[in-house]
């Protein structure tokens, strides 16, 4: 299941992060892909540091409204608090995955530019790290493509061209226009439209060695932590909210006597059990007042959705039906598959026990935060409904204990 941690995990939690409203726009995954074109051939990412590091640039993204490729402006870029200090948390968070730490240098650097116009520190020159060069390069070429009317390759040459000295250096210059010159810029053509980065994508990682790090469950929930962060993210009222339901399910889980090797289990798949959220559209998700039939049916689809990204990642498969039925009822009048009773996977149902918890001692758009008696009060009304009798049994006893330090 661990085998490949990086090569299955990092492209998925890519794409999580690149879901807008309007689909997905693949930009992670066409800047990794335009290093791997710069430096692939010269072996300058021996070791796949910087095809990974690149694959991520963006993950301290989560959290600004829109993403940076709304925001094509420099000056705008610097003066916007949220973009200007991305590079800086992206780090911070690829510094914990194994074999990524060296990466997190080059995310810190990816928005500095040669001429000493960029940010966070406006460094210059060769003080800038080379491959964080190379993802500044890639990212602009990404950029570039999306301008209407887009330009043809000879018109990304030129950007390029026209760019040394000012937004990298010389040497990275050179290593473009030989890349170039290798193929005619055949390769820019063949990624220059969404859907054609989804099929170049999927070749191109297994030519590119995956870093070299100690795999273990502890990494594995690090990335989910990860993936955690940037769902929460999505919306304002959700701070952490996956990684207390995580915590709730496993303690739900232990102190129903489950095995190690399943607590673990509905632990990982509580970090996700809103995965599908970040494909719904932020004025549905943070809208303050009650919902309309017709966006109660957008919002149920993330139930749904939820299963398929992570039925879609080998290291997330055995947990995809358990974040895909966290919605489900007992009395079978949930969603998506209107689940009954035992036929709900335990997980599942220990997940929705614990969301409950959290969303209901936390403030949302429409309501302030319930008291712990109140919400007491609502699991032990929801027994037998929505929630299994047992596991409202085995979280009242851990909420009368105060296992979780919640406030009165
Ligand atoms: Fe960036
Ligand atoms: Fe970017
Ligand atoms: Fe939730």
């Amino acid at each position: 299941m661990l085998k490949c941690l990086l090569c299955d995990m990092l492209p998925a939690l890519s794409l999580v992060i690149d879901y807008q409203e309007k689909g997905n726009i693949y930009h992670a995954w066409r800047v990794a892909l335009v290093s791997r074109y710069l430096t692939g051939a010269s072996g300058l990412d021996k070791n796949g540091v910087i095809f990974y590091s690149a694959l991520l640039h963006d993950v301290g993204i989560f959290g600004v409204g829109e993403h940076i490729i709304n925001y094509p402006d420099l000056s705008i870029q610097k003066e916007t608090p949220a973009i200007k200090i991305h590079p800086a948390i992206g780090a911070d968070i690829v510094k914990e995955i194994p074999g990524l730490a060296r990466g997190a240098d080059f995310i810190l650097e990816h928005h500095e530019r040669y001429d000493g116009s960029g940010y966070p520190q406006g460094k210059k020159e060769n003080k800038i790290l080379f491959n964080a060069q190379i993802i500044r390069l890639a990212d602009s070429i990404d950029l570039l493509m999306r301008r209407r009317p887009k330009p043809d390759k000879e018109g990304i040459a030129q950007y390029c061209r026209e760019q040394k000295g000012k937004e990298f250096s010389q040497k990275i210059y050179d290593i473009f226009s030989d890349a170039y010159k290798r193929d005619g810029g055949e390769f820019l053509l063949a990624i220059d439209e969404d859907e054609k980065v989804k099929s170049v994508f999927s070749g191109v990682i297994k030519s590119v060695p995956e870093p070299k790090a100690n795999i273990s469950w502890d990494s594995l929930e690090t990335i989910l932590k990860i993936f955690s962060r940037i769902i929460d993210g999505k919306h304002h009222y959700t701070h952490q909210h996956s990684q207390r339901v995580a915590l709730y399910a496993h303690d739900i889980a232990e102190a129903m006597g489950i095995d190690k090797i399943e607590v673990r289990k509905i632990k990982f798949s509580g970090y996700l059990h809103d995965l599908g959220k970040v494909a719904i559209p932020n004025y549905i998700l943070d809208k303050p007042g009650p919902l309309s039939g017709e966006e109660w049916k957008i919002i149920k689809r993330h139930a749904f959705i939820s299963y398929e990204i992570a039925d879609s990642v080998e290291a997330l498969k055995d947990l995809a039906p358990l974040v895909g039925a966290a919605q489900e009822f007992w009395d079978g009048m949930g969603y998506p598959g209107g689940l009954k009773g035992q036929d709900i996977p335990l997980g599942a149902r220990i997940i929705a026990v614990a969301d409950a918890i959290d969303a209901m001692l936390s403030d949302r758009s429409y309501r302030k935060a319930l008291s712990l008696e109140k919400a007491i009060d609502e699991l032990k009304k929801g027994s037998w409904s929505q929630f299994d009798p047992l596991i409202i049994r085995v979280a009242l006893r851990l909420l009368y204990s105060n296992k979780w330090r919640l406030k009165k």
